[in-house]
């Protein structure tokens, strides 16, 4: 063998080796489902900010929002303007009305409601509902009836009570109540017991359409806050560019680390990884599917092709031994 090919060869066979190696997990995914995992959002502890960790979870690639009072799917993160958004398999949409106990933040967590929020309490007692009887609000010594539903919310009640699964329930309106801006005050919890309305509907846009709840965006957004500046921090950023999913460190309490799709953290980037990752015939990234495996043989594919088609058939069979050395490889390591 000419030394050339020797060296071709010894970088194929490392790098068919490598492979595998660089396919082996990364511990914090950067994606769940559908949903792309960026920080502070992490994928389980020691990812994302630990601030988070206790309200999101990430099970069986399904994205769930955690508070005292439930479980709620995440619909969509939106990273730019900082909005999570999550709906509520309880409460009540055009489409079909239920009962439900109600929607709370935790106190202590680092969500609060987005200004687009609309809270509609539906079925409210008028009688004993304390939403028609006054203001309990600590601030106002005015002790005469002030319902605590928004009259400008009328239009939204009345819409909503037109919806073929409320209007079937002939409600009367007034027993339609709005609530926006939310303030769910103090304990940041809409309790509907408590309220003794049965059941609520939220939304988060008209998307265009105030006169068709069909069309409304149901859900509620939610701000998040990256820390009480609000910046993001800067080592993070370099992490995710390079691959990386930002994480926490359970040994130095809360230190950052960037782990690296090698399943390696770094206190700084994966750069190094990805550089040796490019050198790679093709870029494979972290999946490990036929289709995967089919990119990285192809271009090995074109070359026999080519080589075959210009008559060089004996260097053709040569080229052939590294593809199917390389799958050989793969097998054993993973075996
Ligand atoms: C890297 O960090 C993640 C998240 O903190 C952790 O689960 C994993 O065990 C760490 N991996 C190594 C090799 O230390
Ligand atoms: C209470 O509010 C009503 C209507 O807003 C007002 O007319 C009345 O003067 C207020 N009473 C007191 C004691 O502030």
């Amino acid at each position: 063998m000419k030394p050339t090919r020797y060296c071709i060869t010894l970088f194929l066979c490392i790098s068919s080796i490598s492979v595998p190696l660089l396919v082996s997990s990364q511990a914090c995914q950067r994606t769940c489902g559908k949903i792309p995992l960026k920080y502070p959002f992490g994928s389980g502890p020691g990812c994302g900010d630990a601030r988070f960790q206790k309200y999101i979870t990430c099970n069986d690639q399904k994205l769930t929002f955690t508070t005292h009072t439930g479980c709620y799917p995440v619909t969509n993160i939106d990273y730019s303007n900082q909005v999570m958004y999550v709906t509520d398999a309880s409460m009540s949409t055009c489409a079909c009305t239920q009962p439900s106990k109600g929607f709370g933040l935790d106190w202590d967590g680092p969500f609060s409601f987005h200004d687009d929020d609309v809270f509609t309490l539906l079925d409210c007692s008028i009688n004993s509902s304390p939403i028609y009887k006054s203001n309990n609000n600590a601030y106002d010594t005015n002790t005469s009836a002030v319902p605590l539903c928004d009259k400008k919310g009328a239009s939204i009640c009345s819409f909503l009570y037109s919806c073929r699964a409320i209007s079937m329930l002939n409600l009367p309106i007034s027993t339609c109540c709005v609530y926006t801006p939310v303030d769910l005050g103090p304990s940041f919890e809409m309790d509907l017991q408590k309220l003794q309305c049965s059941s609520y509907s939220a939304f988060y846009s008209f998307d265009g359409q105030d006169y068709n709840p069909e069309n409304w965006k149901y859900g509620i957004a939610l701000k998040y806050k990256f820390n009480v500046y609000n910046d993001y921090p800067g080592p993070c950023a370099n992490c995710e560019k390079s691959n990386g999913a930002c994480g926490y460190s359970a040994v130095a309490y809360n230190s950052f680390i960037c782990n690296c799709p090698s399943g390696i953290n770094t206190t700084t980037d994966c750069y190094f990884e990805a550089a040796f990752n490019n050198a790679l015939p093709r870029q494979t990234g972290t999946c490990l599917n036929s289709f995967c495996i089919f990119d990285y043989f192809f271009p090995w594919f074109v070359l026999l092709m080519l080589l075959t088609f210009m008559d060089q058939f004996d260097l053709a069979v040569t080229w052939s031994v590294y593809p199917l050395a390389s799958i050989l490889a793969l097998f054993l390591f993973l075996l």
